[in-house]
């Protein structure tokens, strides 16, 4: 964690610029709101302003380690990623009886064209492959992707600017609840405030008011005066609405998070909520508007009761680590090294690469590092979790075949 302005790498003018407009723009939507703005309408403006925020006045915020982007995602550390989900995607299609799968919030493009890829190398490609995105540089930036990592299969791919009142699908949404705008609230010592925007000055300040909002977990009541945390009503209101018109269909959404008696915990007083920039996670979000990414982690058990009262079914909920496993994530990066059946042990690595030429064995172990990284404890394997959402689906997700945790939701 780092706040120190002075160590972070000073964004190019030309972004400097357009932080300027959007923080012009904050200031005129304080002064007309009497000098408070909730911090979700802060959030929305910082992530997308039209053509001002973080996810719609740029399209470089993923990649890899060292570059100028700012955070890395499962699907840009490895094609083995989508591949794995694809396991899934295939047998929920299956299930659902469904050909179209929709993809909330794509990013670059690479979880599409890796599950369009896998999808048509297991003969189940989708008849549709629809893409729900709110930002218009990243669609630009996804059309690219699909036209250059899956061309045959890219007349099947459309966008939806809105969801249609009914439809049959397989969803799926990679670290997309996650960038949807939550409320903040502060413990203080006689009930919970709300904590918002104001200005002192030219900077923008923390002012904190009293509201009937409260977290939903019971047990947060006893968390101590000065606890900051999230609550999340545009998440659950999209699940609401997901949940209504998804008539037949499974919906996994991927992303770090807890269930809610780890969420209101008292060690976690400080709250999740954080910016991105190149790399690091820092505190202070109110930093450079619309150039930091600003996130918080899901509480995944408000997503299931969400889910499950506008009538979906919670088919599963694990780590990222069971889910990738349960999808044959190991056989995967084997099959495409190792001629024969897939080694029993990891140190069969130094056996593996050398029975490769140098670039193969360079491959291989960059695929190993990055699957290490999707499946290590301490990294995404265990705080970034999977739920699966359904309606009409009698059999178990083999996604969720070993070490499932929705009894702890
Ligand atoms: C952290 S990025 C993840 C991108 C991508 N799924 C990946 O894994 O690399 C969040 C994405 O969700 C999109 N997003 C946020 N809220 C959304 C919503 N309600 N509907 C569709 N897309 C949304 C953002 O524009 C952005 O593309």
């Amino acid at each position: 964690m780092s706040d120190n302005r002075a160590s972070l790498p000073i964004p190019p003018q030309s972004a400097l610029e357009r932080s300027a407009r959007l923080l012009a723009q904050l200031r005129a939507a304080l002064h007309g709101a009497g000098g408070w703005l909730p911090f979700d309408a802060y959030m929305q403006q910082a992530l997308y302003a039209p053509g001002l925020g973080y996810y719609t006045g740029q399209a470089d915020q993923f990649g890899d380690f060292g570059s100028s982007s700012d955070f890395v995602t499962a699907p840009e550390l490895t094609p083995l990623f989508g591949r794995a989900v694809a396991a899934q995607v295939a047998q929920a299609m299956d299930l659902a009886g469904t050909r179209r799968v929709v993809e909330f919030g794509a990013g670059t493009g690479a979880l599409a064209a890796q599950l369009l890829g896998e999808l048509a190398g297991r003969g189940c490609a989708p008849e549709e492959y629809v893409i729900v995105e709110l930002s218009g540089a990243l669609k630009h930036r996804q059309m690219e992707t699909i036209r250059t990592r899956a061309p045959e299969l890219a007349d099947r791919v459309r966008w939806w600017t809105a969801l249609p009142e009914s439809f049959d699908a397989v969803v799926v949404g990679n670290e997309v609840l996650d960038a949807m705008p939550v409320k903040l609230l502060r413990r203080g010592e006689s009930g919970w405030l709300e904590r918002g925007v104001g200005q002192d000055g030219d900077d923008l300040v923390w002012i904190d008011r009293p509201t009937p909002l409260a977290p939903p977990d019971p047990e947060a009541g006893a968390l101590p005066a000065g606890t900051v945390t999230e609550i999340h009503p545009q998440a659950l209101a999209f699940i609401r609405t997901l949940a209504e018109r998804l008539d037949r269909g499974v919906a996994l959404f991927l992303d770090y998070g807890f269930p809610q008696h780890e969420y209101y915990h008292p060690q976690r007083h400080m709250g999740t909520l954080r910016a991105h920039y190149r790399h690091r996670a820092l505190d202070d979000v109110l930093l450079w508007p619309g150039l930091v990414d600003i996130t918080a982690h899901v509480d995944f058990t408000a997503i299931a009761l969400a889910a499950q009262d506008a009538g979906l079914d919670v088919l599963g909920y694990t780590s990222q680590a069971n889910f990738l496993l349960n999808c044959g994530l190991l056989d995967l990066l084997a099959q495409d090294f190792v001629a024969g059946p897939p080694p029993a042990a990891p140190e069969s690595a130094a056996a593996i690469c050398a029975t490769l030429d140098a670039p193969a064995s360079s491959l291989y172990l960059r695929q190993t590092a990055a699957v290490n990284k999707l499946l290590g404890e301490s990294e995404m394997g265990e705080l970034f979790k999977v739920i699966a959402l359904g309606r009409g689906i009698a059999a178990p997700l083999r996604g969720f075949a070993r070490g499932d945790r929705t009894h702890t939701l």
